[in-house]
């Protein structure tokens, strides 16, 4: 009995001394489509990257991307779910939550991803960041990736020579209304089936930014790519608000710089990437890049110009007068 006893107490002593259970790392996915060497993805390692180094232990960052986890058509309904904790669609996407993103995909309607920049910046854009709480998402930041370029496999140059082609594009309203302005046919379809869609003549082109054609190698399933500059790809980065609000005190600033601090890393290395990826498309051999003269551009942007007014009822006359304005303001 005196042995047993003093080994009931030593195991007790045993358990005083040994160090509190250590609790499960808080797991956040975050998941995406495009490739790591794109802004996007390398913004989503530099976030794992500073939030692993800072809550060693506490919070573990899982990176998915390449549509691996989800893709275009699951992952706004899987956050939802919390089957993943952080995506970063593009602004297109997000039309079914909130008809005010859907300024962005007004064609020509910034100058560059600077004027971008400004209005994401300013309070209208900061505001949209919040436009979609009373659904359950919480914005954390815009992401750049750049300006749009349209591809075929016959030379666009003037508006007429996009008229009958089916066109792949993201889910938006505004972009199907862009190519139908144009007499084509657009195609909404998810981005991880592009690829193949180009291949096999599903669709005739699409549009998209330099990095995203390197990375998926679109460039090599289509002869000729108009540098237009027509339009933006950026991201909203997306949590789950109820998650996002659940995390922890000590855990939650911490996690809110590294997202500020992965935004401004991703948002300085958009520009270079592009330029990069377009001159390795340029190197390739495997595409023709077409300029378009002063005159040109113009009837692209005429054709298109009605769109505007198709979409102000919804976007709103102050919103797009808004953005108009970001690209003479700084
Ligand atoms: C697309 O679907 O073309 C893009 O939105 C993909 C992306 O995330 O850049």
């Amino acid at each position: 009995m005196r042995i047993l006893l003093s080994g009931i107490a030593a195991l007790g002593l045993a358990m005083a001394v040994m160090p509190a259970a250590q609790a499960e790392p808080i797991k956040i996915k975050f998941s995406h489509v495009v490739a790591d060497s794109t802004p996007k993805g390398k913004g989503a390692l530099e976030f794992k990257r500073l939030v692993e180094q800072r809550l060693p232990g506490k919070v573990v960052v899982e990176v998915y991307p390449n549509s691996q986890l989800f893709g275009d058509a699951k992952e706004m309904e899987a956050l939802l779910l919390g089957d993943v904790q952080i995506i970063a669609p593009s602004l297109s996407k997000f039309s079914k939550f909130t008809s005010k993103l859907q300024v962005f995909d007004l064609p020509f309607l910034f100058d560059d991803i600077h004027a971008i920049d400004r209005f994401q910046k300013g309070k209208i854009g900061q505001g949209l960041l919040t436009s979609m709480e009373s659904k359950g998402y919480t914005g954390l930041g815009y992401w750049h990736n750049g300006m749009k370029q349209m591809s075929a496999n016959k030379p666009l140059r003037v508006p007429e020579d996009a008229k009958g082609l089916k066109f792949r594009i993201q889910s938006s309203d505004v972009l199907e209304a862009q190519f139908k302005a144009l007499g084509s046919n657009p195609q909404k379809m998810a981005f991880a089936e592009v690829y193949q869609a180009l291949q096999t003549g599903t669709v005739d082109g699409q549009e998209n930014t330099w990095s995203n054609i390197y990375s998926q190698k679109f460039h090599e399933a289509q002869k000729y790519i108009t540098e237009t500059n027509h339009g933006v790809i950026d991201y909203m980065v997306v949590t789950n608000t109820k998650f996002w609000k659940g995390l922890p005190n000590d855990v939650r600033p911490v996690v809110e710089k590294a997202m500020a601090e992965a935004t401004v890393f991703a948002n300085k290395l958009a520009d270079d990437i592009n330029e990069a990826d377009k001159k390795k498309i340029m190197e390739s051999g495997k595409t023709e890049i077409i300029t378009l003269t002063k005159e040109q551009a113009a009837q692209w942007r005429k054709a298109m110009a009605p769109v505007y007014k198709q979409f102000e009822p919804e976007v709103g006359k102050d919103l797009i007068d808004a953005a108009l304005a970001s690209n003479t303001a700084g």
